[in-house]
């Protein structure tokens, strides 16, 4: 059973829509100059690090079609890779490497993290991989099968009462203690080198996708999509496409209006620390995050996005059930990208705002299958 307080009618009926516009800068801030450089010099690292781990194969791209009004449609299919159901255990994997490559992770150590699920499972699946203890802090309120999915991993699971940006502070005050090394996706003053290589290990999505449309179909997006939690994935993303194409396409930034951290700050010009103003409660577990990776995302996210959307629970929900039926298997949060489209086919301004239309080629990442397997068959009925 879902751990959602409301029932499903009541979720579906919220079809909140906000966005924000924004023109990417043309001189973007100096930390944003500083970040994106060392992102990208990173990139074919990780691009080669992935290329040659043996599970990890190229994920589909998924030709959805022409969408009334917002154009063609393609899906990265990240519930696809190795087995994981999200993207994350990009992250993980090699973000490890790069601890053992500098000298950061011995034999016999212990690597820990605080997850809402998909986080925790990939960090679990490569500390396994590569031999080391894992010890994964959860909040409590985490559903039965997200946590199934982590201790079959092999990983210890530590309960933490409290959200997650309570579950964040615990685990620190925790790993200092017990000398256990943090592998966290989220960044703050201090601590930018782990959450800056899960950033650069996302590219790989991002290149492959971009290959498959141009081999596959001779196209380049104009617009992508990208969900955000803390901003991670979206930094990657925009990362490794500004480097790849010129003129870059847009980059449109998703988040449930129960945690709008990003934009929340873009929309009172934060500093990217400033907290969402809802409960992080809403459907897409995966994004449930009050405050942005403000070290190694926000600054990629405030000076590239051309818009930033906040949607209500009922859109991923009406979002699981319409990519159920093009054959994609979609959780509440992977489905996020795609229900920008659906709630831009119903609003003529916001078309208008996000300059889409029927010629754009739209990018969308679903970012993890159905993690919890009950919920997704209640969504689909
Ligand atoms: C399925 C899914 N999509 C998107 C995200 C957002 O990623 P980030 O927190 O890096 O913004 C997450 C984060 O956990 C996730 O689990």
């Amino acid at each position: 059973m879902s751990t959602l307080k409301k029932s499903l009618t009541e979720l579906s009926a919220d079809l909140e829509t906000r966005w924000l516009v924004s023109e990417p800068k043309e001189t973007p801030g100096e930390d944003t100059s500083a970040l994106l450089e060392r992102i990208q010099l990173e990139i074919p690292v990780a691009l080669a690090f992935h290329r040659v781990l043996e599970e990890c194969e190229e994920t589909p791209l998924v030709d959805l079609g022409a969408m009334e009004k917002v154009g063609r449609v393609f899906l990265k299919d990240e519930g696809q890779r190795m087995g994981m159901k999200a993207f994350k255990v990009l992250g993980g994997t090699y973000a490890l490497h790069r601890l053992e490559v500098r000298g950061d992770l011995q034999e016999g150590d212990t690597v820990t993290t605080f997850t809402d699920g998909n986080h925790g499972a990939g960090l679990a699946y490569a500390a396994r991989q590569a031999g080391y203890r894992a010890v994964i802090f959860v909040p409590k309120v985490m559903v039965k099968s997200r946590r199934d999915r982590i201790e079959e991993q092999g990983a210890e699971l530590i309960e933490v009462d409290g959200d997650y940006d309570t579950t964040v502070a615990e685990v620190m005050r925790v790993a200092k203690e017990k000398g256990w090394v943090l592998v966290g996706d989220t960044s703050w003053e201090g601590y930018e080198q782990v959450p800056r290589d899960i950033t650069t290990a996302y590219s790989t999505i991002f290149a492959e996708a971009l290959c498959q449309m141009k081999e596959e179909h001779g196209l380049e997006p104009t617009h992508v999509i990208l969900q955000a939690g803390v901003g991670s994935f979206a930094a990657g993303g925009i990362a490794y496409c500004l480097e790849e194409q010129e003129p870059p396409p847009r980059f449109v930034c998703v988040e449930p209006t129960d945690a709008d951290c990003i934009y929340e700050n873009v929309r009172v010009g934060g500093d990217g620390k400033l907290a969402c103003q809802g409960q992080t409660e809403s459907v897409s577990a995966g994004l449930n995050c009050g405050i942005p990776a403000y070290k190694t995302a926000w600054p990629i996210l405030r000076d590239h996005c051309s818009a930033y959307v906040a949607l209500g629970d009922g859109w991923p929900i009406a979002a699981v059930r319409e990519l159920h039926k093009h054959g994609v298997i979609s959780g509440e949060s992977g489905c996020c990208g795609y229900a920008v489209l659906m709630a831009a086919r119903k609003d003529d301004q916001m078309r208008e705002d996000l300059k889409l239309n029927d010629q754009s080629v739209v990018l969308v990442v679903n970012t993890e299958a159905a993690t919890d397997p009950d919920f997704f068959d209640e969504i689909i009925g």
